[in-house]
């Protein structure tokens, strides 16, 4: 029988910070509250009823070792383009807000950041501006197999050429070659891999 396949809708966190989540997730996607109440918020950014959602529950504590637990690694939210992302991160910037770590996928510019509870949310653009081109790349792209983590960049670097007028598909390029590698290779939130001996 074949499978209807639902649409992916939204993500609910469980925080003890819940004023703070909403400020933050506000701020960097323009969130907007559909209901709160102490224990629970329901935000939105689009004409969904929610798409960030946060619950709160007495015993709930941070967990001092996420980056090696098993679970979600980070949400994601696509820009439909990258001078909407390049925008968005100075936006944020003004605001005190800069990304952990930033990465050239192929497929998709991500700048990530940590959420006031370390969850991270990546802000992308697609590399193609097409779904399908960017999908295709994933499938067939020896580039992508070879590294499919992509390549690190320092936002601020990259931000000030696409303002001074660097193409896209140039600027990508260099990420690439690794022209724009920040001046400290960051965590992203995994356990560090024990040095080969
Ligand atoms: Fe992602």
């Amino acid at each position: 029988m074949a499978i209807i396949k639902p649409k992916l809708h939204h993500v609910t966190l469980k925080t003890t910070r819940l004023q703070e989540m909403i400020d933050w997730y506000g701020i960097v996607i323009g969130g907007e509250v559909t209901y709160v109440d102490p224990r629970n918020a329901w935000m939105t950014n689009d004409d969904a009823n929610h798409r960030i959602a946060f619950l709160v529950a007495p015993g709930l504590r941070d967990d001092e070792a996420k980056t090696c637990h098993n679970g979600m690694h980070h949400s994601a939210f696509e820009y439909d383009s990258f001078d909407d992302l390049m925008t968005s991160y100075k936006r944020l910037k003004d605001e005190g807000i800069e990304p952990a770590f930033s990465l050239e996928h192929g497929l998709t510019t991500s700048l990530y950041y940590g959420d006031p509870e370390g969850n991270f949310v990546e802000l992308q653009s697609d590399a193609f501006g097409d779904w399908a081109l960017s999908t295709r790349f994933m499938r067939t792209s020896a580039s992508f197999a070879a590294n499919p983590i992509g390549y690190f960049f320092d936002p601020e670097r990259v931000y000030r050429a696409h303002l001074a007028g660097t193409e896209f598909f140039i600027l990508q390029a260099a990420i690439r070659r690794e022209e724009y590698l920040p001046a400290k290779i960051p965590e992203m939130g995994l356990p560090i891999p024990e040095p080969v001996a």
